[in-house]
């Protein structure tokens, strides 16, 4: 026990991180374990666009005590990465990066906001590319590009939405591409990838592919060919199937991709509650070839009704019951062989020359003559944003989650906190489940299972341990908490 209580101490100090990623052909590697990454992510966007004000400077990775309760919760539901859209690079994330990482979880962020300035427009792109608007997506890579648990920038979502737009944006949005991975070239230490989240509009889709991914003569090729392609696809809906949804059309128009793919957005909301039988697809054999995961869209709850949990003003939160079947949905993978995969040798597979021939669709932009840089962006490029927002990685001490935190059917989960995994960790469903659980001659369990703290009830859940189910009697709160929704 001595033993145990001094790993436990020395936890406490040590930052243990995630391994910073690497992409070799159409994967995402861990350079550690040269084992495959696949992405179990969740779109990151408490309060909607609104989350993010430039006003008061508040983002959805600026508030500890959030970031901690949502930390937990997607540990709990067994994540690996977060994808956040509407980043302040001038606010501090130092705490919710450090907490997301200490968590097991890659953040992979978009250097676009909504706001008018903040990204290329889909109906005017020329008036949208100048050098202020490239500042900005540089300097959220400046702001995020020391963490070691960044895995990829977005520089466009959606841009491209429909034929008309397929028509004008196509340079626009592969020069902003080539612009920022110059600027990750000349200022990141190592190569973080930048790709292009597209909407999944079948028409368009697969030119939208063909023009992001092509490579250009000479070195501008290489630097405007994204590093990632993503899609946010709402096709499988309640009980599809690979085919119905069209997913089996996906995997053959994407194969022999030489950038990892994957569903930056997935989890179509017709018909609600959700039961996310798509996991079980995208995680096998049938996808995984051409597929490195996906993101589910979206963790709170907002007018547009995909949330997994119910955020209140107050700071409590209320999962929902699509949390509990997504968690479901998890539960069932073999993460041991879905994280365990050696890169198959067919992985490096090399792009195809840029030309019209590529071009499928009549109308959608075959011109590869990208436009040049705005004037005033060389020389930011070359001499990086001033001033450079810096992050880093900090030390947490307290991993306990401030706010109440409810079940669908109203019970109060107990003991809720983030677990630190061990340096290298990535969180999978299991991670986090046995929070207050001590068996005796178990050593796997953590600072918060150690600590005397967790005996008493935290702060926001006092008053609430009478709620009379079997959450407040098991030893294993969360644990507890999710078997009474599994009898559901
Ligand atoms: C560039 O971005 C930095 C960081 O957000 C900001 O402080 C600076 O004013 C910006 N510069 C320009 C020219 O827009
Ligand atoms: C292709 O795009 C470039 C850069 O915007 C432009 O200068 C050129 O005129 C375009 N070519 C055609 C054939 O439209």
């Amino acid at each position: 026990m001595l033993v145990h209580t001094a790993l436990v101490a020395l936890g406490a100090t040590l930052a243990a991180a995630v391994q910073p990623l690497e992409v070799d052909g159409q994967n995402f590697i861990n350079p550690k374990t040269g084992n495959r990454f696949q992405i179990v992510g969740v779109a990151y966007q408490p309060g909607g666009s609104a989350g993010y004000d430039k006003e008061t400077g508040r983002d959805p990775l600026s508030d500890p005590d959030i970031c901690m309760r949502d930390a937990a919760l997607l540990q709990v539901l067994g994540v690996n990465a977060i994808r956040v859209y509407n980043v302040n690079p001038d606010v501090n994330h130092d705490k919710c990066a450090s907490i997301f990482n200490a968590a097991g979880m890659y953040m992979m962020l978009d250097v676009n906001s909504p706001l008018v300035g903040d990204s290329l427009t889909s109906w005017n792109p020329w008036e949208s590319y100048y050098a202020a608007y490239l500042n900005r997506t540089f300097a959220v890579v400046e702001a995020f590009k020391d963490y070691p648990n960044t895995l990829a920038f977005f520089s466009g979502n959606e841009v491209l939405n429909n034929e008309d737009t397929g028509a004008t944006v196509p340079p626009y949005m592969r020069a902003v591409t080539r612009d920022v991975k110059n600027y990750v070239k000349k200022h990141v230490e190592r190569p973080i990838p930048v790709g292009y989240s597209a909407a999944d509009v079948r028409s368009i889709l697969f030119d939208t592919y063909n023009y992001f991914q092509c490579s250009l003569e000479g070195d501008e090729g290489d630097m405007s060919m994204g590093d990632i392609f993503a899609l946010n696809s709402y096709s499988w809906c309640s009980t599809s199937s690979f085919e119905k949804a069209g997913y089996d059309e996906l995997v053959s128009g994407l194969k022999g991709a030489n950038v990892p793919i994957f569903f930056s957005e997935y989890g179509c909301n017709t018909p609600s509650p959700r039961v996310f039988t798509e996991v079980g697809t995208i995680y096998s054999t049938k996808m995984s070839g051409v597929f490195s995961g996906g993101v589910v869209y979206e963790y709170t709850q907002e007018p547009n009704n995909y949330g997994l949990v119910d955020m209140k003003e107050d700071g409590s939160a209320k999962l929902m019951s699509d949390f509990v079947s997504l968690k479901e949905q998890y539960s069932k993978l073999d993460f041991a062989e879905i994280q365990g995969q050696k890169p198959a040798s067919t992985s490096n597979a090399k792009p195809p020359v840029c030309s019209s021939k590529l071009i499928t669709t009549d109308g959608f932009n075959s011109n590869f003559t990208l436009p040049v840089l705005p004037p005033g962006a060389q020389e930011i490029i070359d001499n990086g944003v001033k001033p450079a927002p810096k992050g880093q990685l900090v030390k947490i001490t307290d991993w306990k989650v401030k706010y109440t935190v409810k079940n669908p059917d109203g019970s109060t989960i107990t003991n809720l906190a983030v677990k630190p995994l061990a340096d290298d960790d990535i969180n999978s469903p299991g991670s986090n489940t046995d929070s207050s659980t001590t068996t005796e001659g178990t050593q796997t369990s953590d600072a918060i299972t150690d600590s005397t703290d967790t005996e008493e009830p935290s702060p926001s859940t006092s008053g609430n341990a009478a709620a009379g189910t079997a959450a407040a009697v098991l030893p294993a709160a969360v644990l507890g908490a999710f078997a009474v929704l599994a009898a559901l």
